[in-house]
């Protein structure tokens, strides 16, 4: 299959460009760069070039039907990825996260692409009361302008499925473990840099939300395990993408980062905020319906595999905190060094 991947550079699409194309498929990348210095790895350029057979260097508002043209599927997982980088400016949030993919999807459509699949998010589950499983038809109780996005995007291209074409959404649960392109503003990944780092894990918040965690492998090979489905089993579904044994409370998470990473402490600020998004997921749908989808790390596995990282490479502070690895941060440098638009274009990019 030939697959035109939106976002190819970041932290998960680097991951999928790769499994993708271990799997055989033939991979289109498509990356406008906001996060060009953020390769952690010493084999990142090798895997990500070899990965792709031709890399497109445009924004994603920007794609033209020959950009597409002779792909089999569409696979946008770019765009702002957190909350933060979506709060910067609401009029980019709805560019990027909401009419971006939703123009994609039609002009793959019109383009007679059959396959399209979309980064959704369990963020949008947002604010939910009480420690009850949610699945893909509860209510949404979305609590950020990134999630009310995603939102717009499922339910917009949803109604564009027909017998000839086939939107898939995943809602990824919050991802963790190494990947070619580092971030360290998730959680899992954000405590045990601390912790390796500083001998602390701080507790941004009061760690007493849910959240559903999930290998960054895993959720690249859950878009494979859609793709090579048949249609009629995925067009149109929202997957929640995950395991149900790996929703925890972030406290749980940190105190897993503690027994893991030696010699460390937990450092919870006595008047941490609560975090209003709590959502513990049931992943029934995907086990039972993607039966070519078998997720394999757990939490605990990917802090290991991210402590034995940040031993072998000798990971300190200064490197951790370096705002290429957290999007807001990067986001706001490229702002201010005046290397983006007023639309939150690149200047001067390499097409
Ligand atoms: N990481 C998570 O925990 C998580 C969870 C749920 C959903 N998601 C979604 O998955 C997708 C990828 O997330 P990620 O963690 O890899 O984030 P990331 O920020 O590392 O990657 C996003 C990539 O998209 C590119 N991009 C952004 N806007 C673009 C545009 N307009 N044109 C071209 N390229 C653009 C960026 O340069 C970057 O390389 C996002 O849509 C995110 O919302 C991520």
């Amino acid at each position: 299959m030939k697959i035109f991947l939106a976002g190819n550079l970041g932290y998960i699409g680097t991951t999928m460009s790769h499994v993708l194309h271990s799997a055989g498929h033939t991979i289109v990348g498509c990356d406008c760069g906001y996060y060009k210095g953020g390769f952690i790895r010493g084999d990142a350029e090798t895997t990500i070039r070899e990965s792709v057979s031709r890399q497109i260097f445009k924004d994603v508002r920007d794609i033209s039907r020959e950009d597409i043209s002779g792909c089999d599927a569409v696979v946008d997982y770019s765009g702002l990825a957190n909350d933060p980088a979506s709060d910067l400016n609401p009029g980019w949030t709805d560019q990027i996260n909401h009419l971006s993919p939703a123009r994609l999807a039609k002009l793959a459509k019109e383009s007679g692409i059959r396959r399209f699949v979309f980064a959704s998010s369990c963020s949008i589950y947002g604010a939910q009361k009480g420690d009850n499983l949610v699945e893909e038809g509860s209510p949404l109780a979305p609590v950020s302008a990134y999630a009310k996005a995603k939102i717009g995007v499922e339910q917009e291209v949803g109604k564009m499925k027909g017998p000839d074409f086939s939107p898939t959404f995943m809602r990824n649960s919050t991802v963790f473990g190494l990947s070619y392109r580092m971030r360290f503003d998730l959680v899992v990944n954000n405590l045990t840099g601390w912790a390796y780092t500083t001998g602390k894990v701080k507790l941004l918040s009061a760690g007493t939300s849910w959240r559903p965690s999930v290998h960054v492998e895993d959720c690249s090979k859950a878009v494979l395990a859609v793709l090579e489905s048949p249609e009629d089993a995925v067009s149109g579904q929202s997957f929640n993408v995950g395991m149900d044994s790996e929703n925890y409370k972030v406290i749980d998470i940190a105190n897993m980062v503690k027994e893991i990473v030696p010699d460390c402490e937990l450092e919870a600020g006595k008047d941490a905020p609560i975090d209003p998004r709590s959502y513990r997921v049931s992943f029934r749908k995907i086990r039972d319906t993607l039966k070519n989808f078998t997720p394999s790390w757990t939490v605990r596995k990917g802090i290991k595999q991210l402590y034995d990282f940040f031993a072998e490479s000798k990971l300190d502070y200064d490197t951790f905190s370096d705002k290429r690895f957290y999007d807001v941060e990067s986001i706001k440098r490229l702002i201010s060094e005046g290397k983006v638009d007023g639309d939150l274009r690149m200047l001067g990019m390499k097409v």
